[in-house]
């Protein structure tokens, strides 16, 4: 049996890789914070001995941007330190390790779609842990990934669909940021395209590394998200509220965001010939998931 270990078995990304039906002759084993804590660094070193892992991808992270601007030091242990560490670990044990990164390690001020090339600049706390956990896992561990996503969207834990549905069950109108544009990824389209490179970097040893971009493809901005999950719920009876485009300085947050968080593709379809679906799907998908689960629990 090839075992996959996969940090954050309780966020959008674990929860999704659980769900997903692994080929023949392969396990995964997706522990949560309960047993894999990145701030006691005793529990990475026991699950790494746990078992001769086949690959290990890091989901876990402090995701919450704002709050990573208040407590930098946290946010550097989960998002640095802790992917170092396990780094160090699959280097030894010489299998592959796949670290979840973030569009938030560029600045957003380019005109085009972000390449794996580009230099990074980010803007924030979160941004730039991220950025430091890629240079930590590069540098420990010669077959690597950096798989950069953004917008990560799921039925599962908190995130910005199930926010808009929220809002939009108690408020007439919502007002929603046009002008940062980039792409939702559904958390389980990105498991499933994360597990075809593992599997890739498991079965071939030759297989390229380095930075691949991986997000649903198109494009659009949150209030075109927004638009998009409140059309899918009100063809199941929903009762969507008005959105209203705003800009980003009228709605001021802790920790600044890149307007242009849009990630190139092309590596990803090219090198491992993974095609990510369209976001439209994904939200459609993920709303009638979510409408699903209300009408059971009504
Ligand atoms: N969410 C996004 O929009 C987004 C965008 C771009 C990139 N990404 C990246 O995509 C990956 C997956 O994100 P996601 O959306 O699945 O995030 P998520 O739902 O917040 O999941 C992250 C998981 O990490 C866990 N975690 C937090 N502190 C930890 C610690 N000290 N030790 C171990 N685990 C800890 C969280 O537990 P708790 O929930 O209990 O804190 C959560 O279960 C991350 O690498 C993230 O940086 C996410």
């Amino acid at each position: 049996m090839r075992d996959i270990l996969v940090t954050g078995g309780d966020g959008q990304l674990g929860t999704s890789f659980l769900e997903l039906n692994l080929p023949q002759g392969y396990g995964l084993y997706a522990p949560g914070l309960d047993r894999l804590d990145f701030t006691r660094p005793e529990t990475i070193d026991a699950v790494m001995a746990q078992r001769p892992w086949a690959a290990v991808i890091n989901g876990a992270a402090h995701t919450a941007v704002d709050r990573a601007e208040s407590e930098p030091a946290l946010a550097w242990t989960i998002n640095a330190e802790a992917p170092g560490r396990i780094a160090q670990h699959a280097g030894r044990m010489g299998i592959p390790m796949i670290q979840v990164s973030t569009d938030y390690v560029f600045p957003g001020d380019k005109d085009g779609v972000y390449l794996e090339t580009d230099a990074i600049g980010p803007l924030g706390v979160y941004g730039a842990s991220k950025a430091a956990g890629e240079v930590a896992v590069r540098a420990a561990v010669a077959r690597h990934i950096v798989a950069r996503t953004s917008w990560v969207v799921s039925p599962f834990g908190a995130n910005f669909v199930k926010t808009m549905l929220r809002l939009g069950t108690d408020r007439e109108e919502l007002r929603v940021v046009d002008d940062q544009r980039g792409a939702p990824t559904s958390a389980q389209d990105l498991a499933s395209a994360l597990l075809a490179i593992t599997v890739q970097m498991i079965e071939n040893p030759n297989a390229p590394t380095g930075v691949v971009h991986a997000v649903n493809r198109g494009e659009t901005s949150w209030r075109g998200v927004a638009d998009a999950v409140f059309a899918r719920a009100a063809t199941q009876g929903y009762k969507p509220p008005k959105v209203f485009p705003i800009t980003t300085a009228e709605y001021p947050t802790p920790a600044r965001r890149p307007l242009n968080s849009r990630l190139s593709t092309e590596r990803l379809e090219r090198v491992y010939g993974v095609v990510m679906p369209q976001w439209q799907d994904a939200i459609d998908k993920i709303v009638d998931q979510l409408m699903l689960l209300e009408t059971k629990r009504s």
